[in-house]
């Protein structure tokens, strides 16, 4: 049996084919174009998916379900895209536009929650029923996952742990409020960072690192600091504080067994995990008590996190 994953970002559409072991058969990606309209992004998807199917040496035929994955408000029971700030979906029925070019059943989610999904039925959590993932990317997405299963809310929006509020009346969020976590701890958030920290600083080896400001990255200042910047460090330290304050919001709401970092500054690995670690062993709430504690770590299925979840979303409505 094959499933479909497809993963459609603000700058790619990722789309695999699964098998039943949770392996990538083959896969696919290409450029999202997110001002094409709707119609035409669904076609893209569409291409996007039908070449990974072709890469696998199978046939639509020989897929089961397909999955999409979305980075914005998606009511997953009916399939439709409520909202995507980068992305043309406004209420766009998008199960019911796939499926009606492709035959097959088609399951959509924000993809934050399918990236957790994928980690716990093939990645770093699995066997774990209780999981947190947040991705840091372009935005903060966040997944909740509670006794197995992807937990959104009565109307679905739920989980979005990027938009919660760190900094009362703080910096903007795309979201339209102020002191997100996504405003201070996503890549983007670095990227303003480091180029403040660059101004601010016109000597600093971060300038070596990176000499146009306009090419910084997620990981110049982590570069500058392994390097001795002590203007790196001070930005890499500034923003594991805040992501280590979010994560303990997190971990002092849901107390779950795992939470792991995914999307691009996840790379960072032990570099960001383990300062992460101190802060959180001294501020989530029973630290001191002799009592199981969160383990933290990062999505192993890296990039294809949201394909596989995206792949094994059928899975959650089977008994319906
Ligand atoms: C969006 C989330 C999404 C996350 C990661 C945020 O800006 O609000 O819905 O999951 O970015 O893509």
């Amino acid at each position: 049996m094959y499933n479909l994953g497809i993963d459609l970002g603000g700058t790619f559409i990722k789309a695999g084919v699964v098998d039943s072991e949770n392996k990538i058969r083959a896969k696919f990606m290409m450029e999202s174009h997110v001002d094409t309209n709707v119609d035409g992004l669904c076609a893209r998807m569409i291409e996007c998916a039908k070449t990974a199917v072709d890469e696998a040496g199978l046939t639509m035929d020989e897929i089961e379900h397909i999955g999409v994955c979305v980075p914005g408000a998606v009511d997953s029971v009916n399939g439709v895209v409520v909202y995507c700030s980068n992305i043309k979906f406004r209420n766009t029925p998008l199960a019911a536009m796939i499926k009606e070019r492709t035959g097959k059943p088609v399951f959509v989610h924000n993809d934050a929650n399918a990236a957790a999904y994928g980690e716990v039925v093939a990645g770093a959590a699995q066997g774990c029923k209780d999981v947190i993932v947040v991705t840091l990317g372009t935005g903060v997405g966040g997944g909740v996952i509670i006794d197995g299963k992807i937990y959104a809310g009565f109307n679905s929006f739920g989980g979005e742990l990027g938009h919660t509020v760190i900094v009362h009346n703080g910096e903007p969020c795309p979201c339209g409020r102020r002191g997100c976590l996504e405003s201070y701890a996503s890549a983007t958030a670095l990227i303003k960072q480091t180029r403040e920290s660059m101004k601010n600083h016109t000597e600093s080896r971060l300038w070596q690192i990176c000499p146009d400001i306009s090419q910084i990255n997620g990981k110049t200042a982590f570069d500058a600091m392994r390097e001795g910047s002590k203007a790196g460090a001070e930005v890499v330290n500034r923003y594991i504080n805040y992501l280590g304050c979010g994560l303990t919001n997190f971990i002092n709401v849901f107390q779950p067994e795992m939470l792991l970092i995914g999307g691009g500054i996840s790379k960072e690995g032990e570099t960001l995990l383990e300062p992460l670690r101190k802060i959180l062993a001294v501020e989530t709430y029973g630290s001191s008590m002799d009592a199981p504690k969160t383990r933290i770590g990062v999505c192993t299925l890296r990039n294809d996190a949201g394909t596989i979840g995206a792949a094994n979303l059928y899975r959650l409505y089977e008994n319906d």
